[in-house]
């Protein structure tokens, strides 16, 4: 069976969704696992987008925060682009039907993270910021005359014809194929945490996406850059955590060791409220002691500002209202993948990337705390606009061939592969434990094992400590 759009966007996280509705009235065609297009990582982040809106606060001074964070690593002009655009983009996402919390004078209420200078964080339903915007943005979507959608398929191959992609392969749950072509092809895939042991992503969250890019020539951009949150639920023998959003700890919660004694203390300037990857460090070493404990039972009002965690910790029969959160570093986000500009070029005639599966320099080597939601609506509105404006290519008269991912490595082989890269490329990494790594992941077939191989390269060939590559055996400069 054949099917055509100008347009095919795989992925329906907020960067899918933002660049099908700007890509208007230019037909596209989402594609996406989910049947109802829920899953994405962009669904569970909690705590915000943030945007200097307060008049107390300037985009410069959000840039400079993100800079600080991104350990200097990333384009300075993307960064600016970034933070400039915030403010519309909020407007943008409230135009789009997002009821962002505000307080009885009507302000929006803005909430505090680490490694911001000041409260800068927009919110809704309290901690369920990104479920509210992908529930709008979803909507729109559906409503939307240009949107096709088409659920419950994977993405497995990508079509080259005449030195461009001009189109993909679908499968379904009974694994029927389908070929689908376009002029343009947005890879919106998101992360990798499921690469990892630990991971607050989505099972979705896989490397699929960015494994296709590599594989269509797609050059790949700092992927040794994997972000650590620090507070994620501690459950054992869990491989997707809850997240404990840090915004907890804007709002005065503190980490503690198994003593009670104050983990951030003589740690950092910023204490609990420091760089991710900082405190991230932190509550690593402490889990390899003793453990972490985030205590927020001085926080009030944890049904209307915290519903997300309180539902997830009472789930687990802990009640952070009175007793401590026990927490744990998890994979939370990707810095690297696949390399674009702003305007989510690859390079790669006919393919784009938008999002967490792309790297276009904004966030370093370390992510600031919620510039992702921020990143996934801005740069997908912009390339969004940008497609409607490209030419719908004719489709060409040369041999078309298939550009594969590859088969996965069967479910044994990848729990291990979770393991390894948990204790390898961890928050604390060194070379002779990724050699190791990289030598157990050449037995393994498939392309996770693929993936993993070219983020342990780049870990080890990045010798020093950079935001959150962390490297013990780095000499001290
Ligand atoms: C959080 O709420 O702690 C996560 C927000 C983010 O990923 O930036």
């Amino acid at each position: 069976m054949r099917a055509d759009a100008p347009v095919l966007i795989v992925g329906a996280g907020v960067a899918g969704l933002a660049t099908a509705l700007a890509a208007a009235p230019r037909p596209v065609r989402l594609l996406c696992r989910a049947h109802d297009g829920v899953g994405s990582a962009s669904a569970l982040a909690q705590g915000g987008i943030a945007a200097a809106i307060d008049p107390a606060d300037a985009p410069a001074a959000h840039a400079h925060d993100t800079l600080v964070a991104g350990a200097h690593h990333n384009d300075a002009a993307a960064v600016r682009w970034l933070t400039d655009a915030a403010p519309a983009a909020v407007a943008w996402l409230e135009a789009q039907g997002v009821a962002f919390d505000r307080d009885e004078a009507g302000t929006l209420r803005l909430g505090r993270e680490g490694g911001h200078g000041l409260p800068r964080i927009v919110h809704a339903g309290g901690d369920a910021t990104g479920a509210a915007l992908v529930r709008a943005l979803r909507a729109q979507a559906q409503r939307a005359s240009h949107v096709q959608w088409r659920g419950g398929v994977e993405v497995d191959a990508l079509l080259w014809r005449d030195g461009r992609v001009v189109g993909l392969r679908t499968r379904d749950e009974r694994g029927r194929e389908e070929t689908h072509h376009a002029a343009h092809v947005v890879l919106a895939t998101g992360g990798i945490g499921n690469l990892f042991a630990r991971t607050s992503n989505p099972p979705g969250a896989d490397g699929a996406g960015l494994a296709l890019g590599l594989a269509a020539g797609v050059r790949a951009r700092d992927l040794e850059f994997v972000q650590f949150h620090p507070t994620a639920l501690d459950l054992p023998h869990r491989q997707g955590l809850p997240l404990v959003t840090e915004a907890l700890r804007g709002a005065g919660a503190r980490l503690r060791d198994t003593r009670g004694r104050p983990l951030m203390d003589g740690v950092h300037p910023l204490g609990d409220l420091a760089p991710r990857d900082v405190v991230a460090r932190r509550v690593w070493q402490a889990c390899q002691e003793h453990g972490a404990w985030l205590d927020a039972t001085a926080i009030t009002d944890w049904p209307r500002r915290f519903p997300t965690v309180l539902a997830a910790c009472l789930e687990h029969g802990i009640d952070p209202r009175t007793a401590p959160i026990p927490v744990t570093p998890a994979v939370h986000f990707h810095m690297g993948g696949l390399s674009t500009d702003l305007d989510g070029d690859t390079g790669v005639p006919g393919l784009h990337a938008v999002g967490e599966v792309a790297c276009n320099g904004v966030h370093g080597a370390n992510r600031l705390a919620s510039n992702s939601l921020l990143e996934g609506v801005a740069c997908g509105r912009r390339l969004g606009e940008r497609l409607a404006r490209l030419p719908w290519a004719a489709r060409g008269q040369g041999a078309a061939r298939w550009i594969e991912r590859g088969p996965p490595l069967d479910p044994g082989s990848l729990a291990m592969l979770r393991q390894l890269m948990w204790s390898a490329a961890g928050p604390q990494r060194d070379a002779a434990t990724l050699r190791d790594a990289l030598r157990q992941c050449g037995r393994w077939h498939g392309w996770q094992a693929r993936l993993a191989e070219a983020l342990l390269l780049a870990a080890l060939r990045r010798t020093g400590s950079l935001g959150a590559h962390w490297r013990r055996d780095a000499l001290a400069a």
